[in-house]
């Protein structure tokens, strides 16, 4: 048996072909949450270094960054930082604790917002110069190895913590602001998708090749408050980026039912976590978008054996088709291992390349 070439392609001729839904010779694989607590590295960089200090230290964000790139052979980069850190130059104090991340004083109130109003967005930008000297000094080290990603959360997922303060279980803040104060809860929405839009020009201008908005709570909403309170602000946020030229990936959790509205944004890839098959996706949105996903983050916790039939399931649920980024359905947990991160990629990466190769000689056959 011949040993499957699985690099073919230069990485990031590949990974913008894939999200272009363009051919390419295997798809390209990635993790969410790539760089983390698994990883004994980081966990040692994690001894030196609180989290935030990472996020706010160019050359430790490099240093994470690099470690799954590295370590795992991945297809491309994400830039280490966290959604929250744009919430700091709304002067919000934003603190990661054993419980989660805490953000303070919450905006709940009319008065709250009003506070926000008078920000100079582009002026304040500049307290998180870090993130785009950050994505300038990881393009360097990478060095053309693989493409950077860069990200934000999305305008609706970024207030949900503005609002709850921490990760609330129910969100009762939030959800009663959407019922008491929607105006106010809007003009929140408003000004966090300005920000989003400039902290993501930003990472692009300082070099990242594709962007992934990540809208976690979206999924929370009912597809008529998903049309009410993100989707026009993540609309915003993807029409101010989109003539930058760079691909845009939105990402939801939880959020099947929100698949039809999501597809009318006009970003290229959509990030599913594992509640429905691809195929499904694919067939609901008209194959107009590249699909990144979506593997269930909890094999990672399991055999080998298991990992490599889950690998495998996601890459025949897809199909030889253009268009799919491997990754999981949501982040990598911190119980999972180094071992069998490895094993994901290299599952995805051979058994990829031997599917394309299928389909092209059946292809050909044809
Ligand atoms: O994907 C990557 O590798 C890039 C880095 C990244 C992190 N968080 C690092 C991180 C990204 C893209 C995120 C996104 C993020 N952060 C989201 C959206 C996607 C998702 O996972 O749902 C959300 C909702 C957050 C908010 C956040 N940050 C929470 C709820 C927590 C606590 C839970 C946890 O895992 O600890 C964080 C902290 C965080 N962000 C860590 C990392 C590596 C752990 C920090 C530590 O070292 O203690």
């Amino acid at each position: 048996m011949s040993a499957t070439p699985t690099n073919v392609m230069d990485p990031t001729a590949r990974f913008l072909a894939a999200c272009r839904r363009q051919p390419v010779d295997r798809p390209p694989v990635w993790i969410m949450r790539q760089a983390g607590r698994y990883m004994p590295t980081y966990r040692a960089l994690r001894e030196r270094a609180s989290f935030l200090e990472i996020c706010q230290r160019p050359a430790l964000s490099c240093e994470a960054t690099m470690m799954p790139i590295d370590q795992l052979g991945l297809d491309a980069a994400i830039l280490f930082s966290d959604i929250l850190v744009p919430l700091i130059p709304l002067g919000l104090d934003v603190q990661f604790d054993e419980g989660g991340p805490q953000i303070r004083p919450p905006v709940r109130t009319a008065a709250d917002v009003a506070r926000l109003e008078h920000i100079d967005l582009e002026a304040a930008l500049g307290q998180v110069d870090y993130v785009f000297e950050a994505v300038a000094l990881i393009k360097k080290t990478l060095a053309g190895r693989v493409p950077l990603l860069g990200f934000s959360g999305a305008p609706w997922t970024l207030a949900t913590y503005a609002v709850e303060g921490s990760v609330g279980r129910n969100k009762h803040a939030l959800r009663r602001m959407a019922y008491d104060a929607p105006d106010a809860l809007h003009a929140l929405l408003g000004r966090l998708a300005d920000l989003v839009a400039g902290f993501l020009a930003r990472q692009i201008a300082a070099g990242a090749q594709a962007v992934q908005i990540f809208d976690t709570w979206g999924g929370l909403l009912s597809v008529v408050d998903w049309q009410v309170f993100s989707a026009p602000y993540t609309r915003r946020v993807v029409e101010a980026i989109k003539p930058l030229g760079v691909p845009i990936i939105h990402y939801a959790l939880d959020a099947s039912h929100l698949v039809s509205a999501i597809a009318e944004l006009p970003c290229d890839v959509l990030s599913v976590d594992h509640r429905e098959s691809l195929a499904t996706i694919r067939a609901r949105t008209g194959g107009r978008f590249a699909l990144q996903g979506n593997v269930e983050q909890g094999v990672l916790t399991a055999s080998p054996a298991a990992i490599a039939r889950a690998v495998e399931a996601c890459l025949a649920d897809y199909g030889a088709e253009p268009g799919h980024i491997v990754n999981l359905g949501h982040g990598i947990t911190p119980d999972a291992t180094v071992e069998a991160a490895q094993c994901f990629v290299r599952t995805a990466q051979a058994a990829g390349a031997r599917l394309w190769q299928e389909g092209q000689a059946r292809g050909a056959a044809q």
